[in-house]
């Protein structure tokens, strides 16, 4: 078994980067909220190391989030971040008090001891970039710590307690504004805590691969394929432990992008071997569409028509007992919310929803402990080719909820072609890899021109790209202004049907990165 490390989430922003962190030091570790930690979870659990996360609240007021009975004791390192920190000394005897001045962004600290920490970072007397967010901070040590790193603000911005292995930080090492951040924790995960650091996709490969086999024993599997990364990486994955147990379908709504069916038929059926079923239900899927405008009604229809056919299929495969899912770890985590209380983040739409509980299946979800990264280092892994791997994210209800309005054919081909020009622009601009993802949408808006001689009465196209990591906070891509400029002028010339271009730039919040 590998090394674990348990991540104790007290609700801050930052929680799921210390994951990330951790896991790229090549350390396996997962992320509990505080008060689902008892001591027999503790025990179950079995860890190498804890980190405590840090959040919002101040341990100066009551009833605020407390280290779980049994951490400090466990016996084995722990390191305490930001408001980890203040709890762990304010459990221990210390004192944290609110400060008058708050210490916020980029900050330095000078390094005053030498510790486990640092070793082959920071030396002692150095000065060192960080990065701050906190209001209170510790003013009384707790017996057996010393100090190791302090702010001008903050005597106490690092501590240890090396004969119990007790660390702490104030400052954020999980983020990249902390330039030594990550390889101070990975000193945490394999100098302090002796972690092997033998978390590699190559393992994951080879214990995934067993785990499905075992599960799935003789049974079926059906796999819904939609092209992009996650399921193709389960795809591959779960072929790789059963075979020809395994029936992928791939839908094609209609509502795909260029060239998109053939790409991945030819890809899985054809390269790889992989039992296949292409099913065009584009008509089907337009007829229901037809005259629809309201987004959720056309997010509805389009659910249940593609549960309609999946359920069809899954009889034809002769009935499947698993339906195979790309559940990533980030819908699983439960998260501490900001304003108190535990609250589940986990994203329907990533289901077939409600056909396994139709249909009796059990569901075979092979990602759900890894990071969207990690699928891509996956996927790489299982032989995927780079342009698959890298491919930005693409919405189950396809091209219809970038068609604000009725859906029609006509409009379906104006919005494939005018994409397909933007894509390709992106790709040989060498952009779409710094980009999360890009699309056009069709605007029910006409607008006058003029071309050649004569006036045009045509649709507007928007352009969208957005920078985020995980799709749940995003950013509007800053592309120069040559670069959109060419954009438009290629689909105002190439594509008939638009007349105009416009960049959104919109972030999300308070946008979203789809338009419906
Ligand atoms: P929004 O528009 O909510 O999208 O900011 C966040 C991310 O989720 C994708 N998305 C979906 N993916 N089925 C999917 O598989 C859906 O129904 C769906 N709706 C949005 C969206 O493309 C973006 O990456």
């Amino acid at each position: 078994m590998t090394d674990k490390v348990l991540i104790i989430d007290f609700g801050s922003q930052l929680t799921q980067l210390i994951a990330r962190r951790v896991r790229e030091s090549g350390v396996y570790c997962e992320i509990h909220p505080f008060n689902r930690v008892t001591g027999a979870f503790l025990k179950r659990f079995g860890a190498k190391a804890i980190i405590l996360s840090g959040g919002p609240a101040s341990v100066t007021e009551a009833e605020t989030p407390r280290t779980p009975d049994g951490v400090l004791e466990a016996g084995v390192p722990v390191l305490g971040i930001c408001y980890g920190l203040q709890a762990m000394v304010a459990e221990l005897g210390g004192a944290v008090e609110g400060s008058r001045t708050r210490e916020f962004g980029r900050a330095f600290v000078d390094v005053v001891d030498d510790c486990a920490l640092f070793e082959g970072v920071w030396q002692r007397g150095e000065r060192e970039q960080v990065w701050m967010s906190h209001g209170d901070k510790v003013t009384r040590l707790p017996a057996g710590f010393r100090a190791v790193a302090a702010s001008e603000d903050a005597p106490y911005a690092a501590i240890a307690d090396d004969g119990r292995h007790l660390y702490g930080v104030l400052f954020h090492p999980e983020v990249v504004h902390t330039p030594h951040g990550a390889k101070l924790l990975r000193n945490f995960t394999h100098h302090v805590a002796g972690c092997a650091g033998d978390w590699t996709m190559s393992a994951f490969r080879a214990r995934a691969v067993d785990e499905a086999r075992i599960r799935i024993g003789e049974e079926r599997v059906i796999c819904g394929l939609s092209g992009g990364v996650d399921s193709s990486v389960v795809a591959m994955l779960l072929h790789e432990a059963i075979g020809a147990q395994l029936t992928c379908v791939f839908v094609d709504t209609g509502l795909l992008r260029e060239g998109e069916a053939g790409e991945v038929v030819t890809l899985f059926r054809d390269h790889y071997n992989i039992p296949l079923v292409h099913r065009d239900a584009s008509e089907l899927f337009l007829k229901k569409l037809a005259g629809v405008s309201e987004p959720e009604t056309k997010r509805k229809i389009i659910g249940a028509a593609f549960i309609e056919i999946f359920e069809e299929e899954a009889n034809n495969a002769g009935g499947a007992d698993f339906l195979a899912q790309g559940t990533l770890y980030p819908d699983v985590i439960e998260s501490v919310s900001a304003i108190g209380g535990p609250s589940a983040t986990i994203k329907s739409h990533h289901n077939v929803g409600g056909l396994p509980e139709r249909m009796h299946m059990k569901l075979v979800e092979p990602l759900r402990e890894l990071f969207k990264d990690e699928v891509r280092a996956l996927g790489r892994e299982l032989g995927l080719p780079e342009h698959m791997v890298g491919r930005h994210p693409f919405p189950g209800p396809g091209l219809a909820i970038r068609i604000p309005g009725a859906v029609t054919p006509d409009k379906l081909e104006i919005l494939r072609h005018a994409d397909a020009i933007y894509i390709e622009e992106i790709r040989s601009a060498g952009l779409y890899d710094a980009i999360w993802q890009a699309f056009a949408v069709l605007l029910p808006v006409r607008a006058v021109g003029v071309m050649g001689d004569a006036r045009t009465y045509e649709f507007v196209c928007a352009l969208r790209a957005v920078t985020s990591t995980d799709g749940m906070t995003a950013d509007y891509y800053h592309f120069d202004h040559e670069f959109l400029g060419r954009v438009a002028n290629r689909i105002v010339n190439e594509v008939k049907g638009i007349n105009r271009v416009v960049y959104d730039v919109t972030s999300k919040p308070p946008g979203t990165i789809e338009w419906e």
